[in-house]
């Protein structure tokens, strides 16, 4: 058979030592690869002074790791500056946030073709490629310039913006001309597929042949839709055992009769967490009996902090959490936990299971899988609400979420209002609704789907 071939920016290595903060990506490839075995190739997290010579390579199980180092200057132009400063907030509408200069274009073609380069040698003939993510759309091109004959598919796990935001890119064109060079582009909703399509149409006169096929630069390239899931009934049972674990019972033994709100995000501008903690005040403003009732317990590991914007967003949310919390705090009852810290997976699903409502309202979010592990992780006979915004991708399926505005600060107060006045029966009716959805939506359908969709090109 013959093998997986994934490239991504953040590998999910276990010689790395994991923060806890590594995002959606890793844990959702590591869960597919786990499955279906292959190579796993990408930055092994590490800065030195020099390019490295060649990746470092090792065998964990069914799966190899290839990781390469970062040399200082490609880590700043490539990861912090392109990657990180230019497309990541454009890509989630923040335009305000963006910064575009040339060299860190010129940092981001460099990296990719460093990336083809060490790759080449390692591919066999019957190989399939799959790359993922923003940090190496043109990954493909140059891979296609060293004379790669191989399938080669990408999955993006941000959103694909509107046109009119992806036109304020001054190199629009030759990123787009570049993700053409993959058999299959895959996004994580079908209107983020549709985004893309409707640029390519419009901005490079290409044609939409339907069926999610656009005919473009004399060749047609496959788009899709690819929801991206977790393994469902896994995390159940381990929230089901975490939740006797000795820290979940520490954490519901000092929440007491009190409802637990939880969020759980990278520290990123993108996730609402300013206007989050304003609903969180707004709540304990407008509706006083929550006074002393109700905890908010937010986990936000450091991310990406040498950006600037990223060191700016830290510095707000500290501000902030200190307002709220000595406003209302009693001697017996702080209103809000902000812990700067990742925890495993295995214990966040034991905090989810503990939790009345998951709050997930980010501004914008390719799919959001904290959404999704909330839900797997709750009680069949108790379940609690999932509250999300109509921005996550997982809103289009998280159909018993009580979706809302995360712009609406007293708009999502309200919503929590309810929330936890919700009665057992809708808890329950909600829960099993998109429970069910999960199960048959799993890592394992995303994985197939995607590789069948690839396979099937021409
Ligand atoms: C998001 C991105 C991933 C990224 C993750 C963590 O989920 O889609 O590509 O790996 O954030 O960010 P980091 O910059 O630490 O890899």
């Amino acid at each position: 058979m013959s093998r997986l071939i994934v490239v991504s920016n953040r590998v999910s290595a276990p010689r790395q030592g994991r923060s806890g903060g590594e995002g959606g990506l890793a844990s959702a490839v590591l869960d597919a690869l786990r499955q279906e075995g292959g190579i796993w190739f990408g930055w092994s997290g590490k800065v030195t002074e020099h390019e490295p010579s060649a990746p470092d390579i090792f065998d964990v199980g069914r799966l190899t790791y290839a990781t390469l180092d970062l040399s200082e200057r490609d880590h700043e132009e490539y990861y912090n500056g392109f990657a990180n400063r230019s497309i990541w907030p454009l890509f989630h509408y923040r335009l305000d946030l963006a910064e575009f200069n040339r060299r860190y274009l010129a940092g981001y073609q460099r990296v990719n073709a460093l990336f083809a380069n060490k790759l080449m040698p390692l591919l066999r003939d019957d190989d399939r490629v799959w790359v993922h993510d923003y940090h190496l759309i043109p990954m493909a091109e140059q891979l296609r310039q060293h004379g790669c004959h191989q399938k080669i598919g990408f999955f993006l796990h941000i959103p694909w913006p509107a046109t009119e935001v992806l036109l304020a890119l001054p190199s629009h064109r030759t990123l787009v001309r570049a993700i053409c060079a993959y058999d299959l582009v895959g996004f994580q909703t079908e209107s983020d597929r549709e985004n893309f399509a409707e640029y390519v149409v419009k901005e490079l006169g290409g044609t939409d042949l339907g069926g999610g096929r656009i005919e473009i630069f004399g060749k047609t390239v496959k788009t899709g839709a690819y929801p991206i899931s977790i393994d469902a009934e896994g995390l159940a049972r381990m929230a089901e055992e975490a939740a006797t674990s000795r820290q979940s019972q520490r954490l519901r033994e000092s929440v007491r009769d009190r409802d637990l709100i939880i969020g759980v995000d990278r520290l990123d501008y993108s996730k609402g967490l300013v206007a989050r903690v304003e609903t969180f005040e707004h709540l304990l403003k407008a509706y006083p009996s929550n006074r002393g009732r109700v905890v908010f317990l937010q986990i936000a590991p450091p991310s990406r902090s040498d950006v600037p914007e990223y060191m700016q967003i830290r510095r707000e949310l500290e501000s902030i959490y200190g307002r709220v919390n000595s406003t209302y705090a009693e001697f017996d009852w702080t209103p809000i936990r902000y812990l700067n810290k990742g925890f495993s997976r295995r214990m966040l699903t034991g905090f989810f299971r503990a939790a009345s409502i998951g709050l997930v309202t980010p501004l914008r979010d390719g799919m959001n899988l904290v959404a999704k592990e909330y839900v797997a992780s709750q009680e069949p006979e108790n379940p609690g609400v999932l509250v999300l915004s109509r921005f996550a991708g997982a809103a289009l399926e998280m159909d018993g979420a009580v979706i809302v505005n995360p712009y609406d600060v007293e708009g999502v107060a309200e919503a929590l209002q309810e929330a936890l006045a919700m009665p057992l029966d809708e808890r329950k009716d909600r829960w099993s609704r998109m429970f069910e959805h999960l199960k048959t939506h799993d890592i394992t359908r995303w994985r197939r789907d995607y590789l069948t969709a690839l396979a099937e090109t021409e």
